[in-house]
């Protein structure tokens, strides 16, 4: 539930409120939506999306007595460094009609839901942005990266050669929905960057909203259980054309056996070329068992989740930190004060502590809070931050940083939301 029920703000001369929206609201939420994002909704998504949102306590702008603009959150929970999982809002459904832009709604929406889950001591929230120049100035940052990718037919020929852990199959769409989220639940609980799914997921790969002709195809390995799963179609320019790709929508395996057998199936099939991924790791492990690895194009690589800590110490403590050291970190966050100043940070692989620093001593980061963002999960390097002018700090202060949040693998999130 909402903690602040009401905001009310004035940005010049325009007077916004932000306040959830009511059941009898929920057609304006999606009208909003669908004119600030341009989609044409037919009833039966119009339904499904209805019942997604209005499940999640949506918020709703109202200026000049319209609402202007909408967003909501799942309550999701974000694997992190040391495999811990941290309770974040997951932030969805931002828009602002088009006739009402750049007066400040947005501004006024995230206001509210920032003070929101504060108050209600949600330590992060998460983001995919739909233009990376919006969310830097409320505090998130990118901290999960997506490649896109393709792959010519045979190039991962005897890839599970060997391995006898895999038994595939074709399911239907009824069963993917009985199995697939079990899969997608052990592996993300590992996987940092990675978040607990919420159920219109499932609806828009495996049901009403998945494009039509996917398919599912599902491993086991040798005891039956199953151990991975795709969901791919294939697109042919012309029916009676050889020529044709694998389009991969989703791919997620709990063993390697899984991820080599369901991979080697995808990139030999008959009638196809290649195969087109999109929403992989930026580092996909694939490339590691094709003879040739360059075969492998990767075709564009793009910020995927974005975090802000909401509550900083709190966040920053649910967190592991690969080598044991302290740390001052001295943040910058106008839009959320209370995260301001100066705290310290002592952890290590077991556990970690922060509070306001004082005036202890001891190597001192100056970064905002949308920088904090990006280094969270591990997937942005001290370094890069700092030559890029993000990050200040005396080299002994930047050593730290780089031992303390560096993780040596590459954080990925899976889930569209
Ligand atoms: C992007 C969108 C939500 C912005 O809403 P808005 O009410 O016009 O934004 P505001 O007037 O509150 O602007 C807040 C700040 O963000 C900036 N901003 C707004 N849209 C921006 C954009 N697309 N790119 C960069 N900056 C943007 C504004 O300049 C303003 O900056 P400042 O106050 O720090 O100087 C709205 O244009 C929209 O709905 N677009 C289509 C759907 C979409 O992209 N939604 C976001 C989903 S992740």
């Amino acid at each position: 539930m909402l903690a602040v029920s009401r905001a009310r703000r004035k940005m010049g001369s325009v007077d916004i409120e932000v306040r959830p929206v009511g059941d009898d609201e929920m057609e304006r939420f999606l009208d909003v939506f669908d004119a600030a994002w341009g989609f044409v909704h037919d009833e039966g998504q119009r339904r499904h999306t209805r019942s997604v949102v209005a499940a999640e306590s949506p918020l709703g702008a109202f200026a000049d007595g319209h609402m202007a603009g909408t967003a909501m959150s799942f309550s999701m929970e974000l694997t992190v460094p040391g495999q811990q999982r941290v309770p974040m809002a997951g932030v969805s459904y931002v828009a602002v009609h088009p006739l009402r832009r750049r007066r400040g709604v947005l501004r006024s929406l995230m206001r509210a839901q920032l003070d929101d889950l504060h108050a209600r001591g949600v330590p992060l929230a998460g983001l995919g942005a739909s233009e990376a120049g919006i969310y830097g100035r409320f505090g998130y940052g990118p901290a999960t990266w997506d490649s896109s990718w393709r792959l010519p037919r045979g190039a991962a020929r005897g890839l599970a050669s060997g391995d006898h852990d895999c038994g595939l199959e074709l399911i239907d769409a009824r069963t993917a929905r009985e199995l697939l989220p079990a899969i997608h639940e052990r592996v993300r609980r590992d996987q940092v960057g990675d978040v607990r799914t919420y159920s219109g997921r499932w609806h828009d790969l495996a049901g009403d909203g998945a494009p039509p002709g996917t398919r599912f195809l599902l491993c086991r390995d040798a005891c039956g259980h199953p151990s991975g799963y795709a969901v791919y179609r294939i697109r042919r320019e012309d029916r009676y054309s050889a020529h044709a790709s694998v389009i991969v929508d989703h791919l997620i395996a709990l063993t390697g056996a899984a991820y080599r057998g369901l991979w080697a199936y995808l990139a030999d099939l008959d009638l196809t070329d290649q195969v087109i991924a999109s929403g992989r790791p930026e580092r996909e492990p694939l490339r590691w068992g094709l003879a040739d690895g360059r075969q492998l194009v990767v075709t564009g690589v793009h910020d995927h989740l974005w975090v802000r800590l909401v509550d900083l110490p709190a966040a920053l403590r649910r967190r592991r930190y690969a080598a044991e050291g302290s740390l001052i970190l001295d943040i910058a966050d106008p839009f959320c004060p209370w995260n301001e100043g100066r705290w310290l940070l002592e952890g290590g692989p077991d556990g970690a502590a922060c509070r306001p620093a004082g005036q202890s001593p001891g190597p001192v980061l100056r970064l905002d809070a949308a920088t904090l963002g990006s280094l969270y999960l591990g997937g942005a390097s001290v370094m890069d931050l700092a030559r890029a002018g993000r990050i200040g700090g005396d080299p002994d202060a930047l050593r730290q940083a780089r031992l303390m949040l560096g993780t040596g693998t590459t954080p990925w999130c899976s889930t569209e939301f």
